[in-house]
């Protein structure tokens, strides 16, 4: 039988798309981003989706697009940080993948885009980490949640990521 998808879940900025890419390469697995995958099928980028149509419409296009996207095989997903917020959208990945929530801290996260402007969820916030705080304060009950399997990878380093995430994945017995 063909290994299940793997499923990347996590906080914005905690290396989902790098992570992932990577992981991918590894398995001989292909990869997709569902952001990227969001912005070339509307033609758009997400920061602007947010501001000409608002998060409820995003929400509704994402949901539309991780449909499509959990029907993939021998491959690895990196999903948006919000795809947590709708039921139907953890129960459509699971059923052909395996979720491994990429846990992190709101210091890493802080780390990694604490200066970074495109992300609509932070941009209007003067304080960034405290922004990030409160969300990943709202957010971790839901990754918990749905995680299959929890890495945690906020205080090592990407090839280190990279090998627990594998071997998590290795081990998992679906
Ligand atoms: C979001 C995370 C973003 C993107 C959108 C909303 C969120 O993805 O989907 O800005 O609600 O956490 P990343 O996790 O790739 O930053």
């Amino acid at each position: 039988m063909d290994k299940k998808n793997l499923v990347l879940i996590g906080f914005m900025g905690c290396g989902k798309t790098t992570l992932g890419s990577i992981v991918a390469r590894k398995l001989s697995f292909s990869f997709v981003d569902t952001d990227k995958f969001i912005e070339q099928q509307e033609k758009s980028i997400i920061s602007e989706i947010f501001s000409k149509y608002g998060e409820k419409h995003f929400r509704d296009v994402e949901k539309k697009h991780i449909e499509t996207l959990s029907l993939r095989e021998n491959s690895v997903i990196a999903t948006g940080g919000g795809v947590i917020k709708d039921y139907d959208n953890i129960m459509k990945l699971k059923e052909k993948g395996v979720v491994v929530y990429l846990k992190s801290s709101p210091r890493a996260i802080y780390k990694n885009i604490g200066r970074d402007n495109t992300r609509p969820l932070l941009k209007n916030h003067t304080n960034k980490f405290v922004a990030i705080k409160k969300l990943f304060r709202e957010r971790t009950p839901l990754y918990e949640k749905y995680a299959d399997i929890t890495v945690d990878i906020a205080d090592i380093n990407i090839n280190k990521s990279v090998s627990v995430i594998l071997q998590a994945y290795e081990n998992y017995d679906a």
